[in-house]
């Protein structure tokens, strides 16, 4: 297979986890025979830097030109100290999404053993945890009417969603879930919100196509609730924009470290895969960047592109390097790999081979997954 892959690196410690992936993803290309190539284009605060425009338009004609992107990390110090800065870098990622249309993002959060020490919950309460979340990314309160009065002293973010909108990514996520242990979780706010009623209605209606699926619907301080309590219950989580935005970094630091944690998000024409971990200004250039949520993506991408053999072969290196204890510090702190060392590791252990998927039971944890 060719794929012409778009790197947007971005801020921080961006560049160095994505350098880490495109050495992975060539040693899938050498040891599988495909081809893929690279553009490099900036984004964020590197991209405001050089014209004032967090996403250049050059960037967005080389994504729409590509198969998929990589993306790094936005984000940097000078902006999250100003909430007066007009232009924003997080203002490029958002403006990535609708451009291209990315509705659907796709998080799967699986304990691995090598982590549960470190999780914040209880080990009999974290163990089994495996589910995914899809939320919705290019609506809801992100995208509707913002206003605020020329006194400066009201404002308003109107939520909108359309039947449509939410029933794409609806079907997105119960094809998933058929594949998977068949239960879907729809989290909203029905009791309070119209839109979430909207979602309630559309989703039960598309249920009815997927009777395997075990539909559920919580409301969602409730479901912040369960995924503390008891988050091996979750399979497959149906959320909106902004419910997903909060859930999604609850759920990342069940697991003990978000710097292992990969997402995708997915359009009909484009799609984007990245680590869930932000560009984590004061690691730059320091050489402690946890690669792995950034490999981790990359085994998504090729899951993406219909390579499971591929996708499984990356996973199955990155958990030999858990299981040697080829780890960055954040995983072990008496660690002393650092980020380039590790993703050598895990690249050049990218084989092509049976064997390799019977490492553990836990290689299987993209397979199973999520993406169509
Ligand atoms: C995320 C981030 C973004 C979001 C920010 C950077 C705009 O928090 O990807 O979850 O809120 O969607
Ligand atoms: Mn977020």
């Amino acid at each position: 297979m060719r794929l012409k892959i778009a790197l947007l690196s971005g801020d921080g410690i961006g560049p160095e986890v994505v350098s880490q992936a495109v050495k992975c993803l060539r040693s899938v290309g050498e040891t599988f025979g495909h081809s893929f190539t690279f553009t490099s284009a900036p984004v964020g605060a590197e991209a405001i830097k050089i014209d004032g425009n967090p996403l250049p338009d050059a960037t967005i004609k080389n994504c729409r030109d590509s198969d998929a992107i990589l993306f790094g990390a936005i984000g940097a110090l000078e902006y999250d100290n100003d909430p007066n800065a007009r232009v924003r870098p997080e203002q490029g990622l958002l403006k990535l999404r609708k451009e291209l249309d990315l509705f659907a993002n796709i998080r799967p959060v699986k304990v691995f053993h090598i982590l549960i020490p470190g999780s914040p919950l209880k080990e009999n309460i974290i163990k089994g945890t495996d589910f995914v979340i899809f939320r919705e990314l290019t609506s809801g309160i992100y995208f509707s009417e913002k206003k605020l009065s020329e006194d400066g002293t009201h404002a308003s973010d109107l939520c909108e969603y359309s039947e449509w909108e939410i029933s794409r990514i609806a079907h997105m996520a119960f094809k998933a879930a058929k594949k998977r242990k068949k239960k879907l979780t729809l989290v909203d706010k029905a009791n309070v919100l119209e839109t979430s009623r909207l979602w309630r209605r559309v989703v039960m209606g598309i249920a009815k196509s997927y009777p395997e699926v075990q539909l559920e619907c919580l409301f969602v301080d409730k479901a912040a609730i369960e995924m503390i309590l008891n988050p091996s219950q979750f399979d497959v989580i149906l959320t909106d924009n902004m419910f997903g935005d909060i859930l999604n970094d609850q759920a990342s630091v069940l697991l003990g470290s978000t710097g292992i944690l990969p997402s995708a998000s997915i359009g009909t024409d484009n799609a984007m895969f990245e680590p869930v971990h932000g560009s984590f200004p004061q690691a730059k250039g320091k050489n402690i960047a946890n690669p792995v949520a950034s490999i981790l993506s990359v085994a998504l991408l090729l899951q993406h592109f219909g390579m499971e053999d591929e996708s499984n072969a990356v996973v199955s290196a990155v958990l030999k390097s858990f299981n040697k204890k080829v780890v960055t510090s954040d995983i072990m702190g008496s660690s002393k790999y650092g980020t380039n060392y590790v993703g050598d590791y895990i690249a050049d252990n990218i084989v092509d081979s049976d064997d390799n998927l019977s490492i553990n039971d836990e290689n299987v944890w993209l397979g199973k997954s999520t993406i169509i």
